[in-house]
C-alpha cells in the first residue's frame, strides 16, 4: 500500500516542498488579480480557477473550496457549492456555527472516540472538542479548517495549499500537508466526454513521529442551487459499490459493528440502485445520533475485484439533481464515504446571495434564502471512520504513518454533467 502511494505521490508530484514555510509573510504569493495589502487578508483572498464550463473559487483559510459553478440543463450556471459569498464570514462561521463549510480537515476527520489512541503500545490524549469531552471531532478545538494555509503553487486552473503541522492540538509529530484543487474538461480514459471535473487531491507527509493522518475535504453540495428549499424530493444519491456501513452509538462514534445496508434500518441505507435522498429518510431515526433523523454515516466503498487494489481510484457515487439537471459523479481511491445530509441545519444561515441573484434573473424567485434542515448534503471520502479505535477492521496500514512511510494520498474527482 506504501509502495502504491509513493507511485500515486510520485505522479502527482508534491509541490514546493522547499517553499512550505508555515508563515505566509516569508513566502512571496503569487500574481493575483487582487492585490492585499496584510498578510491576514492574504487568508481570506479568493483564488479562481477555471477551465470551459467549470469555474471553482479557493481560498487558504482552512484550505476551503467556496464555489464552482457549472451549467444546469439549459446552459444556465448555477453554484453547487454551499457557502458564504465574503470570504472572511468563514471565520465568523468557525467562531460560531464552526460548519467546516468546503474546508479541509485534518489531521485527522471525523471523531475519535474520548480524544485516545494508542500506537505502539504508547496512548495519546487530545483535546476532545464535542458531545462534552467525550470525542475529537475533525482535528480538535483548531482543525485544518481553521489554519491559514500558504499558497504554494497557482495557474489559472489549479491551486496547491500547503500546511506545516508542528504537533499541533497534541497529535504526536510534525506532518506536512498539501491541498490541491484543479479544474478541467480535458478528454481522458477517465473523462471520456470532457466533463467539467474538479480534482482534490491531498498529499501529507509524517515527518518526525507516527501518527494518525486522515485528511478530507468537507464539501456541502446543492445540485438544486437552492431553487428547491431542501434536496429530499428532487436529489438522487447512488452508491453503487456501498454494501456495508459503519455502526455507531447514539453521539456517533463508531462501535465496531459494521452493518449491511440492505438488512439495518429497513434497507434506509441502501443506496446500491439511484434513491431520492428523502425516500426512506423518516426510517433513519437514531441513525444521526438519539433523536436524529437524517443520514450521517460512513458507507464502505466495497471495491469490486476490477479495483480491488487498496487506492485505486474507483467511481463510487452518482448525485443527480432532477430540479436542475445537474448530476455530478464521484471517483475516489478511499475506502469510504462519510455522507452528511444537513440534519444539523435549521434556516439559521442564509444561502449565498449570489446564488439567490442568479436564482431571481433565472426562475423569478429567490429560491431557498436559508439553508434549510436536509437543505444540503456533504460527501468526504475517506478511511473508515475511527479506525484508529478499532484494531479488529485493520486499518492501521491506512491511518497511522511515520517517518519511514510514503506519502497519504486522498485523490477524488467531481465530474458535472447534465441529464
Ligand atoms: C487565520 O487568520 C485569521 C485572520 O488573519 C486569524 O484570525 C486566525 O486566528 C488565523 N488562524 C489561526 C489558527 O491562526
Ligand atoms: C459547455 O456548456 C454548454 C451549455 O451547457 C454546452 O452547450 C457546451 O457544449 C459545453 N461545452 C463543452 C466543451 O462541453
Ligand atoms: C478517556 O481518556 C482519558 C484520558 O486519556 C482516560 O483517563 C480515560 O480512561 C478514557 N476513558 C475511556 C472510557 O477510555
Ligand atoms: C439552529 O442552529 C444553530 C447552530 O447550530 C443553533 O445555535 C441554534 O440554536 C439553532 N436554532 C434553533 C431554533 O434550533
Ligand atoms: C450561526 O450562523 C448564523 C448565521 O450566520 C449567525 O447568525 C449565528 O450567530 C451563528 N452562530 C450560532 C451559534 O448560531
Amino acid at each position: 500500500m506504501h509502495l502504491k502511494s509513493y507511485v500515486t505521490a510520485a505522479l502527482y508530484g508534491l509541490p514546493a516542498l522547499a517553499h512550505a514555510a508555515p508563515s505566509a509573510a516569508s513566502y512571496s504569493q503569487p500574481s493575483t488579480p487582487s492585490p492585499s495589502s496584510s498578510a491576514s487578508e492574504d487568508h481570506f483572498r479568493e483564488y479562481t480557477i477555471k477551465a470551459e464550463n467549470i469555474t471553482a473559487k479557493v481560498i487558504p483559510y482552512g484550505a476551503r473550496l467556496t464555489s464552482v459553478l457549472v451549467p444546469d440543463r439549459d446552459g444556465n450556471v448555477q453554484d453547487v457549492v454551499v457557502g458564504y459569498d465574503d470570504p472572511k464570514y468563514y471565520l465568523h462561521d468557525s467562531q460560531t456555527n464552526r460548519t467546516f463549510f468546503g474546508a479541509t480537515v485534518g489531521r485527522y476527520a471525523n471523531r475519535i472516540k474520548n480524544g485516545t489512541f494508542s500506537i505502539d503500545g504508547n496512548t495519546y490524549h487530545i483535546p476532545e472538542n464535542e458531545n462534552g469531552g467525550q470525542d475529537t471531532l475533525h482535528g480538535g478545538f483548531i482543525g485544518y479548517d481553521m489554519r491559514n494555509w500558504t499558497v504554494t503553487s497557482y495557474s489559472d486552473s489549479s491551486v496547491t495549499f500547503t500546511l506545516l503541522d508542528q504537533g499541533f492540538e497534541n497529535f504526536p509529530g510534525d506532518v506536512i500537508s498539501h491541498a490541491t484543487f484543479s479544474v478541467s474538461t480535458e478528454k481522458s480514459a477517465e473523462n471520456p466526454r470532457g466533463l467539467p471535473q474538479l480534482t482534490t487531491k491531498l498529499v501529507s507527509l509524517a515527518l518526525t513521529e507516527k501518527t494518525p493522518i486522515m485528511l478530507a475535504n468537507h464539501i456541502y453540495w446543492n445540485l438544486n442551487a437552492f431553487k428547491n428549499s431542501d434536496v429530499l424530493k428532487d436529489t438522487s444519491l447512488q452508491l453503487p459499490l456501498s454494501e456495508r456501513f459503519v455502526g455507531a452509538d447514539s453521539i456517533e462514534i463508531p462501535t465496531g459493528e459494521l452493518l449491511d445496508v440492505d438488512t439495518a434500518y429497513e434497507g434506509a441505507l441502501d443506496f446500491r440502485q439511484p434513491k431520492l435522498i428523502g425516500k426512506d429518510i423518516e426510517k433513519t431515526t437514531d441513525l444521526c445520533g438519539d433523536d436524529c433523523t437524517g443520514y450521517d454515516t460512513c458507507w464502505l466503498v466495497d471495491r469490486p475485484a476490477a479495483y480491488a487494489a487498496a487506492n485505486s481510484v474507483v467511481p463510487s457515487l452518482r448525485a443527480t439533481s432532477e430540479k436542475t439537471g445537474i448530476t455530478l459523479d464521484v471517483a475516489t481511491n478511499q475506502a469510504a464515504l462519510q455522507i452528511y445530509t444537513c440534519n444539523g441545519q435549521n434556516g439559521t444561515i442564509a444561502t449565498k446571495e449570489s446564488q439567490a441573484k442568479r436564482n431571481k434573473a433565472q426562475d423569478g424567485d429567490s429560491g431557498a434564502t436559508h439553508i434549510n434542515k436536509y437543505g444540503c448534503f456533504v460527501i468526504e471520502t475517506e478511511d473508515w471512520i475511527d479506525g484508529i479505535n478499532q484494531p479488529q477492521w485493520g486499518r492501521d496500514q491506512y491511518q497511522i504513518f511515520g517517518p519511514d512511510d510514503g506519502p497519504v494520498v486522498n485523490f477524488a474527482t467531481y465530474q458535472f454533467g447534465t441529464f
